[in-house]
């Protein structure tokens, strides 16, 4: 059962995205290797982080950025940095630009790879020479997918191409036009394994949509159909989410 200590309600997604930023900053701090996610919970989070560095000196936010490394969880099949839909373009603009990170600061799976298996097995080959990861920021699917693990998956799914639910392919449609036919088919994501991996989890969750996958991901036995609830074994995992994603949780 998941430990409430480790769950941290805020008011609102930008207090949220605060508490977040934080914890990126003194991971950045510390040198560590971030593990960072796509989607719209990380927008307020990546603004609050560009906030925050733009509020310091030159000099302490250089030496802030110096030896940046991280590696994202996932990317689209068929899409490159190019193409403004690809979560290469999204960490770019959320990000590199901003930042003045050089893309190959910003590791992704290389959607664009001739062989999606292959690359899957390069992409987690260059994590583990990097010592795994640090810290890692997750999002949460409405279907209570990690990454791109989508349910069912065991604890211990490895980095690896798979092919997306339609559920998913409905959620992320909004970037393709809305069209969830135009959502490609299949993705590389880093594993459970690896997520379970890392150091410590920061898991990200706002909104009430996400309310009730939230409950059966933290308080419900951890299951294949829910990926994201293998998280409860995760000894350094913490939950910051928002009012309105908090409202079915048991809380004491
Ligand atoms: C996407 C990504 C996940 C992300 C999740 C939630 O499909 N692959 O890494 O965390 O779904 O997205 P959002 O924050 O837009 O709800």
């Amino acid at each position: 059962m998941f430990l409430q200590g480790r769950l941290r309600v805020e008011p609102n997604p930008a207090a949220v995205a605060a508490v977040v930023a934080e914890h990126l900053l003194s991971a950045l701090a510390r040198k560590e290797v971030l593990g960072l996610a796509t989607g719209r919970t990380m927008e307020p989070v990546y603004a609050a982080l560009r906030e925050r560095l733009q509020r310091l000196t030159s000099a302490q936010r250089l030496s802030l950025l110096e030896g940046w490394r991280s590696f994202n969880l996932d990317e689209y099949v068929g899409l490159g940095p190019a193409d403004s839909r690809s979560f290469a373009a999204f960490m770019q603009q959320q990000l590199g630009d901003p930042l003045a990170l050089a893309p190959a600061l910003l590791q992704l799976p290389d959607g664009r790879a001739a062989d999606p298996e292959l690359e899957a097995h390069r992409y987690a080959a260059a994590l583990a020479a990097a010592g795994g990861i640090d810290l890692q920021l997750l999002g949460l699917g409405a279907n209570g997918h990690v990454g791109f693990n989508e349910p069912p998956c065991p604890a211990d799914a490895p980095c690896r191409c798979l092919t997306l639910s339609r559920a998913t392919r409905d959620q992320n449609a909004a970037a393709f036009g809305g069209d969830p036919a135009a959502v490609p088919q299949r993705a590389i994501t880093l594993g459970t394994a690896e997520i379970l991996a890392a150091r410590r989890v920061l898991l990200v969750v706002t909104g009430a949509a996400k309310a009730q996958i939230l409950r059966r991901t933290l308080q419900e036995p951890p299951c294949p159909e829910v990926p994201a609830s293998w998280l409860q074994r995760h000894p350094q995992l913490e939950v910051v989410v928002d009012q309105a994603a908090a409202a079915a949780l048991a809380l004491r």
